[in-house]
């Protein structure tokens, strides 16, 4: 059985990370290619993390960079056609809700091959958000939806997907975080920033909701900029943020150094040290989906600057608070935390680390069973959508 596993952008490492590890150990019966867009390329926000995660070098790399979602959708579709034509898989494998996810299973499936898509029917319901249409797009074609929890094996059912196609495997991000979380523990990166452990903040803010309009950007910097007279705030800056700050002469709430004080903007960070940072503060603010979740993991209070989410389970289950991006939502909300208010959350169901054993168990037993049926063949499908 030959796989594509692709990955484009940065959440999309920490997510197949554990599937190619769990590939890795039954060698015999999947023989699995990692295939990187280029969606992100930035030494910081690509290489790093196959570092920090022990990830194999990607086998190709289709080095598509950044454009307009038209433009950098299409450029990942024309390459990883020929990808596909060249290695004949049985299988694609994508994860998350990038543009790299929809373009690769829109182009696996006009060539007839099988796709799998992990972390499955999450929805926002919110169509601003590119990354809702590149779930929508991607669930509907895929055979195989593995789900995170209860809410996404309900939205892909109401949708019209039949039973068969859907299997609840737990969070694969998870598996990361829990191989990790020791590891991160012990880098002591706080102290090294001068931060006493539950006395700081973290920050990401990248959404294009937030950040692409001056007006909402400034509200946000406002806020937060308040909340740091009195708690640090570290936040390691997107490459779209940093580009909008400055476009739009906002850089003035940030301090460059490394003062204990403020909104301290630094690189963005591996995964191993944001990790540490965010597993020792008080609270972390974000518009990021993957934190939402590792939050909920680790008992931290998470205040998500977003209308709506698309992982809803985080805010039952877990520390999450919506709280949109009015300024004075956002200070009351860390108002709540710094004043004891706050959910203490669980963690979800099958959040356990064994989420990618479980994908790796049941393509395993599907795919020997289907090879001997002789159902799935590249060729087959190949010459049949070729017309
Ligand atoms: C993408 C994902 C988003 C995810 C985010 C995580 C889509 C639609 N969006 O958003 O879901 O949460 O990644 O980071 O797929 N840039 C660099 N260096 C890089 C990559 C990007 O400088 O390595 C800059 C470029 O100016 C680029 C901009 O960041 O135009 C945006 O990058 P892009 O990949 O289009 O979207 P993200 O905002 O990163």
């Amino acid at each position: 059985m030959k796989i594509l596993n692709v990955v484009g952008a940065r959440p999309n490492f920490m997510k197949m990370a554990p599937i190619i590890e769990a590939m890795s150990r039954c060698p015999k019966k999947m023989e699995h290619l990692l295939i990187h867009t280029g969606q992100h390329y930035d030494e910081k926000m690509s290489k790093a993390f196959f570092e920090d995660l022990d990830m194999p070098k990607p086998d190709i790399n289709l080095e598509v960079g950044s454009g307009s979602h038209a433009v950098q959708s299409g450029r990942i579709m024309m390459a990883f056609e020929h990808v596909c034509l060249q290695e004949k898989p049985d299988l694609v494998i994508v994860v998350g809700d990038v543009n790299s996810t929809m373009a690769c299973t829109i182009t696996a499936k006009k060539l007839g091959i099988r796709v799998a898509h992990v972390e499955a029917g999450l929805r926002s319901r919110d169509m601003r958000m590119p990354e809702e249409i590149n779930r929508l797009c991607t669930d509907v074609l895929c055979d195989h939806l593995f789900t995170t929890d209860r809410f996404a094996n309900e939205n892909l059912l109401a949708e019209g997907i039949s039973k068969s196609r859907i299997v609840f495997v737990g969070n694969v991000m998870i598996d990361t975080l829990v191989k990790h979380r020791e590891m991160a523990a012990g880098l002591g990166m706080h102290l090294k920033l001068g931060l006493e452990r539950r006395k700081y903040a973290t920050l990401t803010l990248h959404r294009p909701s937030n950040v692409d309009d001056r007006r909402i950007l400034e509200g946000i910097l406002v806020a937060l900029h308040e909340v740091s007279e009195s708690l640090p705030i570290i936040f390691p800056i997107h490459p779209r943020t940093r580009k909008m700050t400055e476009e739009f002469g906002l850089t003035g709430y940030f301090h460059a150094g490394a003062e204990v004080k403020g909104i301290w903007t630094c690189e963005p960070l591996g995964y191993l040290e944001f990790l540490h940072l965010n597993m020792n503060a008080a609270l972390v603010l974000t518009d990021s989906g993957g934190l939402q979740e590792e939050t909920t993991v680790l008992g931290v209070p998470c205040i998500t600057m977003r209308d709506n989410t698309e992982r809803p389970i985080t805010c039952e289950v877990g520390t999450n608070t919506i709280v949109g991006n009015d300024p004075e939502r956002i200070l009351t909300a860390v108002r709540d935390v710094l004043g004891g208010k706050y959910k203490k959350g669980q963690v979800p169901e099958l959040w356990d680390g064994r989420a990618a054993d479980r994908i790796v168990d049941w393509l395993g037993g599907a795919y020997s069973e289907a090879h001997e049926r002789g159902i799935f063949h590249f060729e087959h499908w190949a010459s049949r959508n070729s017309q």
